[in-house]
């Protein structure tokens, strides 16, 4: 009987209090009815009267006034200072404490090696993304992007094959088909080599091949492939963590579906680079 516990302070005087206000009741009304049976009113009348009807000259007692007083005066303090507008909220505590952990987690982790980026990033990955690229991060059958292959030459070659969209930039969509297989895969072997550097001793010709096809990207993504101050993605860091971060914080709209934005604080700088290097090592 839980609301029976004599150990517990709080329940023992509420119970107190309640037996208290029950004989107090009892009292006031046991004197008040008696009041009524046996005594006759007395006392000076106001002048009005309704068929009969007069009413007692009783001036406001004193304390009761006081009383009426004090309370207005309360309800002004209690509104403007004290809980609804001046509002402490637990809410209000647990976002603070939030805040608080995540300045201490930003400190701690502010210089971060690669070991703890790939372990970070596997528990964010597990957590916020598996549900859509799956366990495997191979993209559920093509539901959401497959990335085992994203961020590599392969993917480059999907790319330029199959066009792109839904990124969002000033440019709108990739076109699909720009060029022929053969010459998607020189311009991946170049771009990879000498724009975003992510590898290291192509084919030299397959290179030079995909050097004089560039001023296709060109158009788009600028000489330099930085991606003309934003207007298409910056290809200099293509196959990077910093790639990713970019997608995370743009969001994207999907074929089949959209993956939200992750720019909303629901992860930090630290844990965007982190399952952005974390993914990127699948790809390798
Ligand atoms: C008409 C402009 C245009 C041209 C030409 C173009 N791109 Fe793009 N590219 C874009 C835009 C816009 C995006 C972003 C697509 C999106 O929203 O997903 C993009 C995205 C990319 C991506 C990133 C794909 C990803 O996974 O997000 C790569 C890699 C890429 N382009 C490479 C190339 C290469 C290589 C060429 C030359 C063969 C090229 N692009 C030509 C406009 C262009
Ligand atoms: C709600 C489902 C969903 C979640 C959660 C999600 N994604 Fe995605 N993701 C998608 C979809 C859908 C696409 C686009 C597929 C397409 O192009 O049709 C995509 C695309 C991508 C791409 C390719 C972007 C490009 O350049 O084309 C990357 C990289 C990516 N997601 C990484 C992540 C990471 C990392 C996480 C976890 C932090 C994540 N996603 C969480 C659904 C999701």
């Amino acid at each position: 009987m839980e609301w029976f516990n004599l150990s517990d302070n709080v329940n023992m005087l509420t119970l107190l209090g309640s037996a208290a206000i029950v004989l107090f009741t009892l009292f006031v009304a046991g004197k008040y009815l008696k009041q009524i049976r046996d005594e006759k009113s007395g006392g000076e009348l106001l002048e009005h009267n309704w068929d009969g009807i007069g009413e007692y000259k009783n001036p406001l007692p004193f304390g009761w006034a006081i009383v009426f007083l004090l309370t207005i005066v309360w309800t002004i303090w209690y509104f403007l200072v004290g809980y609804p507008l001046n509002a402490y909220s637990q809410l209000g505590e647990y976002n603070e404490e939030v805040r608080a952990h995540n300045a201490r987690f930003e400190q701690k982790w502010a210089n971060p090696d690669e070991a703890t980026l790939m372990g970070m990033g596997e528990g964010v990955y597990l957590v916020q993304c598996a549900p859509c690229h799956g366990i495997t991060a191979d993209g559920m059958d093509g539901k959401a992007t497959d990335l085992t292959v994203w961020g590599s030459e392969k993917a480059i070659v999907d790319v330029i094959l199959n066009g792109g969209k839904g990124l969002n930039y000033p440019l709108g969509e990739m076109p699909a088909g720009l060029l022929d297989e053969a010459s998607a895969k020189a311009v991946a072997a170049y771009m990879t080599q000498e724009i975003s550097q992510t590898a290291k001793g192509a084919d030299a010709s397959l290179v030079a091949m995909g050097e004089a096809l560039w001023p296709t990207c060109a158009a788009c993504h600028g000489e330099d492939g930085k991606g003309m101050d934003n207007m298409s993605p910056d290809l200099t860091v293509y196959g990077k963590p910093a790639f990713a971060v970019e997608v995370l914080n743009r969001g994207k709209h999907g074929t089949i579906g959209d993956m939200p934005a992750f720019n909303d604080g629901r992860l930090s700088d630290v844990q965007k680079l982190a399952v952005g290097t974390y993914i990127l090592s699948l790809s390798k």
